[in-house]
């Protein structure tokens, strides 16, 4: 039976006719039925790393993980020396300084992507291509007019394009010589570069993301992420993530005051965290993790304020945020419009002496690289962000990381088949449930270097690239069979949707 509430006023938002049985539309800029596509990010396929005037950004100094003990480059931790000798290192194994090429070969590539029928395309523009130091007034027209071919050919094979502001991509020398977001001024050096893309592209691009996974942050987004060079304190990590918040905020207000047909998402990297056991301690300490290391950053960005558990994590850690009653206004009156997700795995926590600590979960099955392979996760994260929030949800990410094999042309990837399979079913569970899905992008359609691994033989595309860790290959493009599962399912769920 469908109730209809006619003009419930929800989250902020006007909603006419918003039907009890779930899966209706909250607000016309978000579509009726899902936008099914893809996701992969600038630093992991374009390559092209200096060329056309585009300048070095944090990734492109960052090595094969079995490279790094063999010179003083560290991986994810840098001082402005290591980046400087990293960047002159030409023989070291730096594969996401060349990417899939997709620089060369996005309008080919994008053609084979479009042949799957997917409807969206979420990417991430490279910030350093547009300011190649991240402190220039004027931009980088040759880099502008890359991303301009790209997003026009995306609208001419009729997929929505949905754009990353920030995907582990920050000019190096904002890292170098500002610490990236520890100092205040990156903030506006960062809201500069965000604003000049929105204006350029407010015509054709809808749906935007500010911060890709603004809560990961553990032995990677410090750098990735934020930008800090080694040697950065907890307080450190905070203040920055408060200039992030503060930098969102004003791109959430530059959107609201000059185009407000446009979405802003706040992004988390899910990783809802599971009680060991039903005994008390365990169940608040997991409610502590999931507060502290992922609710947090969507409980600011999304409804406005600091909650009362980080202000109490801040006391007990001695943790003193430097901030204007002018950044709360800010972050207050201008929260995000969306929540996009990526989802991998899901963890599980106990209590532990220091307050809680992550435990292997008995009952799920791992990747070769340890992620517990989980659906219902998805389905459990989707209804607590939508019960919590009550904005569209769009899942920015979700895929399978294998090693795959070319036996006679061929690539049978029936894991990857199994795994989407299973997570797209959970998706279709939870808009069942009521919770407002706008959009699903796996990661990813094509093969991309691995963003943790730094190396091309986690694959994780629909697409395989005949490309290995040391660059060596063809470079030729090969549809697996995932690919041609995957069109028949967005065709056969679009029929099953519009019914
Ligand atoms: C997400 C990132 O965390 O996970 C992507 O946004 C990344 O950039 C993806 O590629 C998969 O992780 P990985 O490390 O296996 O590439």
């Amino acid at each position: 039976m469908r109730i209809n509430c006619a003009y419930l006023k929800l989250a902020g938002k006007n909603i006419s006719k918003y039907n009890l049985d779930g899966g209706d539309n909250m607000d016309d800029r978000f579509p009726k039925n899902i936008l099914w596509g893809g996701a992969f990010a600038a630093n992991q396929i374009e390559g092209a790393w200096n060329i056309d005037g585009r300048g070095p950004s944090i990734m492109d100094v960052v090595l094969l993980p079995e490279h790094y003990k063999k010179t003083s480059v560290l991986g994810y931790s840098h001082t402005s020396e290591s980046m400087e000798r990293a960047l002159k290192d030409k023989d070291g194994f730096y594969p996401r300084r060349h990417g899939i090429n997709f620089y060369d070969n996005y309008e080919s590539d994008l053609e084979l992507i479009a042949g799957m029928g997917i409807q969206c395309l979420r990417t991430s523009i490279s910030w350093s291509r547009i300011f190649p130091t991240g402190f220039e007034e004027e931009p980088n027209e040759s880099g502008l007019k890359f991303y301009d071919n790209l997003i026009d050919k995306l609208i001419s094979l009729s997929i929505e394009p949905i754009i990353t502001i920030s995907h582990y991509d920050m000019p190096l020398a904002i890292s170098k010589e500002l610490n990236g977001f520890e100092s205040r001024e990156t903030i506006s050096h960062f809201e500069h570069y965000a604003k000049t893309i929105i204006a350029r592209y407010a015509k054709k691009v809808k749906y935007w993301i500010v911060f890709n996974q603004v809560n990961l942050l553990e032995n990677w987004g410090e750098y990735c992420s934020l930008g800090l060079k080694e040697g950065y304190s907890n307080q450190t990590v905070y203040q920055a993530i408060h200039h992030q918040f503060v930098a969102s905020a004003k791109v959430s207000k530059f959107v609201k005051d000059n185009h407000p047909s446009l979405a802003v998402g706040t992004m988390l990297g899910d990783d809802t965290s599971y009680a060991n056991t039903c005994k008390p301690e365990d169940v608040y300490a997991t409610t502590q993790r999931n507060q502290i290391e992922q609710y947090f950053f969507s409980d600011v960005l999304l409804r406005g304020e600091y909650p009362g558990y980080i202000k109490r994590y801040f006391k007990d850690k001695g943790i003193i945020l430097e901030h204007t009653d002018h950044d709360l206004n800010l972050i207050k009156e201008n929260t995000a419009d969306f929540l996009a997700i990526s989802y991998y795995f899901t963890s599980t926590t106990s209590h532990s002496e220091k307050g809680y600590k992550k435990v292997e979960n008995p009952y799920l099955e791992h990747n070769e690289w340890g992620w517990s392979l989980d659906p219902i996760g998805l389905r459990n994260s989707l209804n607590h962000y939508w019960d919590r929030y009550q904005l569209p949800i769009f899942v920015a990410e979700n895929g399978f990381g294998a090693k795959d094999e070319v036996v006679d042309g061929q690539i049978k990837d029936k894991y990857r088949i199994d795994f989407f399979e299973k997570n797209i079913k959970s998706v279709l569970e939870a808009i069942q449930d009521g919770v407002h899905v706008f959009g699903y992008a796996l990661w990813s359609p094509i093969d991309i270097i691995s963003a943790s691994q730094g190396e091309m033989t986690k694959r994780y595309g629909l697409i395989y690239v005949d490309l290995d860790n040391e660059g060596k290959g063809t470079g030729e493009r090969i549809t697996k069979d995932s690919y041609y599962w995957y069109k028949k399912t967005i065709a056969e769920n679009d029929d099953k949707l519009s019914k």
